[in-house]
């Protein structure tokens, strides 16, 4: 049984808890300044952060992003950590490449994660380049089948596969593929990076091809460049550093992904590290945010510290809808009037 990609997921964990400067900052959004009110004319207690996302209501707009999936225990925990963690508090959880469950069946449990989480919003995610390889409508069926999920996240990589080892590079007329698979699938596709960001061609090809929902995750936050660095396969190959900070930030991908603003919608992932970053990002214009390896290091102990860590987030969020005089989510998206 080919069980290299098991053994990848484990070296991305291994990697991000051994080098903090897989954690690049920069993303953007601590060059937005936001206006304050004095008087804001609310009650914090009737502050409303919910939002309404791929038809599921979100108790505020979070997504904990794709991360992992696989045939060990300590992914298994991981994923049922953040499953629980992510009903209890209403947000939603995407999960890590399903590929892995192709290769080694064993690998499918780490994605059983409905009975944890029956109510939240569930993501599937594939890499997209395997549509040239060897994935195709049936495994993107059996991903969201064995999640119970509600739509498919489909992550380009292309920085990743070209510093890694084993990359697959053909992206070669990968959006007819993508067009191919939106028609025949019954649950929406999203589209992502892995932290260099869209730019407004790559929405433009997956528009056309039918995608609605793009998350822009884009340079700020976890390095997937300098990541593989670490798993090069040479010693003297040190591309993985020269490109770890490739890419448009995430604030920067979202303001050129205005241009699209009433053909889509948009996930602002990519270095969102508080509250505030995530109001900045509803501000200019994301429906909703995703935060991936903050997550991490408190899903490996237990549910209780992420949905800890959830709440912090919330009281953070709320307390920047609350000096920014805004009572729900709407006052919040698109208005520029909360910029200095
Ligand atoms: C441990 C780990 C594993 C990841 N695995 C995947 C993956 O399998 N598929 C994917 O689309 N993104 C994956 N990502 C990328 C994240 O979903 C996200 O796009 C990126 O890390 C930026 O978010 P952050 O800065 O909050 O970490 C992973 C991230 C982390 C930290």
């Amino acid at each position: 049984m080919n069980d290299k990609i098991n053994t990848r997921k484990l070296d991305h964990l291994k990697v991000i808890a051994e080098d903090k400067d897989v954690e690049r900052s920069g993303s953007g959004f601590d060059a937005i300044r936001l206006t304050h009110r004095g008087l804001p004319e609310l009650d914090f207690a009737e502050i409303d952060s919910s939002v309404e996302f791929l038809g599921k209501t979100l108790s505020m707009p979070l997504i904990i992003s794709s991360m992992t999936g696989g045939d060990s225990d300590e992914i298994l925990r991981i994923n049922k950590n953040l499953a629980l963690a992510a009903e209890e508090t209403g947000i939603a959880m995407a999960v890590g490449s399903q590929r892995v469950m192709f290769s080694n069946p064993k690998a499918a449990r780490s994605f059983e994660l409905r009975a944890f989480a029956p109510n939240a919003l569930l993501l599937s995610n594939l890499g997209a380049v395997q549509l040239n390889y060897e994935l195709g409508l049936e495994h993107a069926q059996k991903a969201i089948e064995t999640l119970g999920a509600d739509g498919l996240y489909l992550h380009l990589n292309p920085l990743q596969e070209a510093i890694q080892p084993e990359g697959d590079l053909n992206f070669a007329n990968l959006s007819e593929k993508i067009a191919d698979l939106v028609q025949s699938l019954d649950k929406p596709i999203l589209l992502k990076e892995v932290g260099c960001g869209l730019s407004p061609k790559d929405i433009e090809l997956g528009l056309k091809a039918g995608i609605e929902t793009f998350d822009l995750a884009g340079r700020g936050g976890t390095s997937w460049s300098r990541i593989e660095y670490h798993r090069r396969a040479r010693d003297n190959d040190d591309m993985g550093l020269l490109f770890q900070d490739w890419g448009m930030t995430t604030v920067e991908a979202l303001v050129q992904a205005q241009a699209f603003k009433d053909r889509a919608r948009f996930v602002a992932s990519g270095g969102v590290r508080s509250g505030i970053d995530m109001a900045k990002a509803i501000i200019i214009g994301a429906q909703v945010c995703g935060v991936a390896a903050p997550f991490l290091v408190a899903a490996k102990q237990s549910a209780q510290a992420v949905v800890d860590q959830i709440e912090v987030f919330r009281r953070e969020f709320k307390t920047a809808m609350f000096l920014l005089g805004c009572q729900n989510c709407s006052a919040l998206r698109n208005n520029s009037s909360l910029v200095i």
